[in-house]
C-alpha cells in the first residue's frame, strides 16, 4: 500500500450534505477501488475512488467530524489504493447510486460505458449527467422500471442496497459495495468482517463489492 499527499483543486457541493473533491494528482486505480484518508482522529476514514470528467476524484458525504474535515482541506494524506475492485460482468449494466458516490459513478460510466441511475432525496446542487431520480417512491418506480440489464451494481447506504437488492435480484445479478467500518483496510484489524454463503470475509481486501446473493436470500 502506498501513502502519499493529495492537493485539492476543488470541493463543490452536490447536495445539502454531499461534496465532490477533485484533485491535482492522478492514481492508478480499477473501479470501486478506495483510498483511507487521515483525519485528527486515529481512524482513517475509506473513500471510493473515482473521476469527474478528467480529474481524479472523491465523493464525500458529511456525516461527521471527519467527513466534515475532510471537505475543509486544501492536502489530504491518503493511503491506498486499496481493495479488490470490481471487474463488470459482460453484458450490459446499470450502475445505482447516491449523489456522494457520483464520482465513483462517473468513473464506471466512463470506463465500462454502464447507465447510471442516482436516487436523490432533493434536488442535486450541480448539473447531474445522469438520470437522476428524487424521494423514496420515484426510486423505487425506477427499480421496477429496469429492464434489459445483465447486472446491477449499487453503492449507497446499507438500507438503499437491500431495497435495490429485492427488487432487482430476480432480474440480474446485483453487486453491492459495503460499507463495513473499516480501520486498518488491510486486512489485519479483522473489523470489517462480514458472514456470507462461502464463510467469512473482509470487505477491505476480498471486497468492497460482493455479489449480493453471497450475502442475503
Ligand atoms: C469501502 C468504503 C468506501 C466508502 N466510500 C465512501 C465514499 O465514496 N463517499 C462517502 O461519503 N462515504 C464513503 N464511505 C463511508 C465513509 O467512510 C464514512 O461515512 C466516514 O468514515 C464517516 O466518518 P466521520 O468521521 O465523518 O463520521 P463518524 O463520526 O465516524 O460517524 C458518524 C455517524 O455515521 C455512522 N457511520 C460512520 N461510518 C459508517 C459506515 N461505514 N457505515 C455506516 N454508518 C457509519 C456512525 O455510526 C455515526 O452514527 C465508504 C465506506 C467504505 C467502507
Ligand atoms: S478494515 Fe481492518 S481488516 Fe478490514
Amino acid at each position: 500500500m502506498e501513502s502519499f499527499t493529495l492537493t485539492v483543486k476543488r470541493t463543490f457541493k452536490t447536495s445539502r450534505d454531499s461534496y465532490i473533491i477533485t484533485f491535482n494528482e492522478k492514481i492508478d486505480f480499477v473501479p470501486t477501488q478506495f483510498i483511507m484518508i487521515e483525519t485528527p482522529s486515529v481512524v482513517r476514514k475509506p473513500f471510493g475512488l473515482g473521476n469527474w470528467f478528467a480529474d481524479l476524484a472523491i465523493g464525500v458525504q458529511v456525516i461527521g467530524k471527519g467527513t466534515q474535515y475532510i471537505v475543509e482541506q486544501k492536502i489530504l494524506s491518503a493511503h491506498g489504493p486499496l481493495g479488490r475492485g470490481f471487474v463488470p460482468p459482460s453484458g450490459k449494466g446499470a450502475m445505482i447510486s447516491t449523489l456522494a458516490c457520483l464520482a465513483m459513478a462517473f468513473d464506471l460510466h466512463q470506463r465500462c460505458g454502464c447507465d447510471v441511475f442516482i436516487g436523490a432525496l432533493e434536488e442535486p446542487q450541480i448539473e447531474v449527467p445522469f438520470k437522476t431520480v428524487l424521494g423514496d417512491q420515484q426510486f423505487v418506480e425506477l427499480l421496477k422500471s429496469l429492464k434489459g440489464y445483465d447486472w446491477f451494481y449499487v453503492v449507497g447506504s446499507d438500507q438503499m442496497e437491500k431495497v435495490c437488492f429485492e427488487l432487482l435480484h430476480d432480474k440480474a445479478p446485483v453487486y453491492l459495495s459495503f460499507n463495513e467500518y473499516m480501520a486498518c483496510g488491510l486486512g489485519a484489524c479483522r473489523g470489517c468482517a462480514i458472514q456470507t454463503k462461502e464463510g467469512l470475509k473482509h470487505v477491505c481486501v476480498d471486497g468492497p463489492v460482493f455479489r449480493g446473493d453471497l450475502i442475503w436470500n
